[in-house]
């Protein structure tokens, strides 16, 4: 048996459509994106959903549109990916690296009240794994000092938080659909907003702060720049990849859950292995566990033939670019060293999951 990392998610009708596209010669900001974001507003309740091409990408918009600048301070978890820092970095601001919670990976609401300082004007949560912060309390603290939050939701597609989709709750949500995300488009990502004036920020600067987008110029190429911008779009072909998968994507998300309650059941009491409670509301974009023995692990998953990751190896405070001796993050330490992402996507069957939990055993 072999089991990959993650699963295949274009569908021999999406080739179709791409080739399509494809040969129709409109191959970017055309009818597909806007069916895309269509979509991706009714999936998550937001009122604007904006592509663009990548997380990075609409993470670096959300911190530009604040206006986050050299002198600024923004608040990140040290265990995250490397894009959540540098979307803060690359406006000249600093991210200040916040603890975790051991099990979840989660941005700790404790240790974020003592790092805010003066300077702090944003935060960047993250549903690392899928799994959703403690929004509620975090927004009342923000609230408080006046901090914006942006979330990081490369993880999160379907994960709700006291019945609202994630992404919602800041002043935006950033996603990806990089392939081994929920769905794919190659590379890609969502931005959603719920606030007018931000939303039309973002695409003036998504594409070079022009003031009018293709189907509101009356001559073709008349159009004003009041802003500086960046070339930050998906391609047409892209977003037709992303409608058809986000589609299906509700099926998938309740086989996801089915399979990660399940496999919670096979590895909760197994003694060399920690793992956090399953959550119904989370969307399970890998299933992580930790462990003493991840070395022992991963040799074995790797002879029986089961695609594994670590999300992430080092936190960002360890990496080369953030190193500073004064940062000693026990937690996100602790979780560098034992973390282990385990396949969890909707196709494994019950037999290729529990011949995963023999492979651990
Ligand atoms: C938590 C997190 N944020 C941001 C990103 C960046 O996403 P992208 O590759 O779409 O730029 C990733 C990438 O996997 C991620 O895991």
């Amino acid at each position: 048996m072999k089991i990959n990392f993650s699963n295949n998610k274009i569908k021999k009708q999406d080739i179709k459509q791409v080739e399509k596209i494809l040969k129709s010669g409109w191959l970017t900001h055309g009818k597909n994106t806007v069916n895309f974001e269509n979509e991706f507003k009714k999936f998550t309740g937001a009122k604007f959903a904006i592509t663009v091409s990548s997380c990075t990408a609409g993470l670096h918009l959300s911190c530009l549109a604040l206006k986050l600048k050299k002198g600024d301070e923004v608040i990140v978890p040290s265990q995250t990916h490397v894009a959540t820092a540098h979307a803060v970095k690359l406006t000249g601001a600093t991210p200040i690296f916040c603890d975790i919670d051991y099990l979840t990976g989660l941005i700790n609401p404790e240790k974020i009240k003592k790092i805010i300082s003066k300077k702090t004007k944003a935060i960047i949560l993250v549903h690392m794994n899928g799994f959703s912060c403690d929004i509620s309390k975090i927004k009342k603290i923000c609230k408080r000092k006046k901090i914006k939050i942006i979330e990081d939701c490369a993880h999160g597609l379907g994960t709700m938080h006291r019945k609202k989709h994630v992404g919602n709750f800041g002043i935006s949500g950033v996603f990806s659909f990089y392939p081994t995300k929920q769905i794919t488009t190659g590379e890609g990502g969502m931005l959603i907003t719920n606030n007018k004036e931000f939303a039309k920020k973002i695409r003036s600067i998504k594409a070079f702060g022009i003031d009018k987008d293709i189907t509101q110029r009356k001559i073709p190429g008349y159009y004003d720049v009041k802003d500086l911008g960046i070339n930050y779009r998906m391609t047409d072909f892209q977003a037709a990849i992303g409608y058809k998968q986000l589609k299906r994507y509700p099926k998938e998300l309740i086989l996801r859950k089915k399979n990660a309650k399940y496999l919670y059941s096979l590895l909760k009491n197994e003694k060399n292995i920690k793992l956090p409670q399953f959550n119904d509301d989370y969307s399970y974009f890998i299933f992580p566990i930790h462990s003493n023995v991840r070395n022992d692990l991963m040799k074995k998953l790797k002879n029986k033939k089961i695609g594994f990751s670590i999300h992430y190896a080092k936190a960002l405070h360890q990496m080369t670019y953030y190193k500073k001796k004064s940062f000693k993050m026990t937690n996100a330490e602790k979780y560098a060293k034992t973390n282990l992402s385990l396949p969890i996507y909707g196709e494994l069957s019950k037999k290729k999951l529990n011949y995963i939990y023999r492979a651990l055993k």
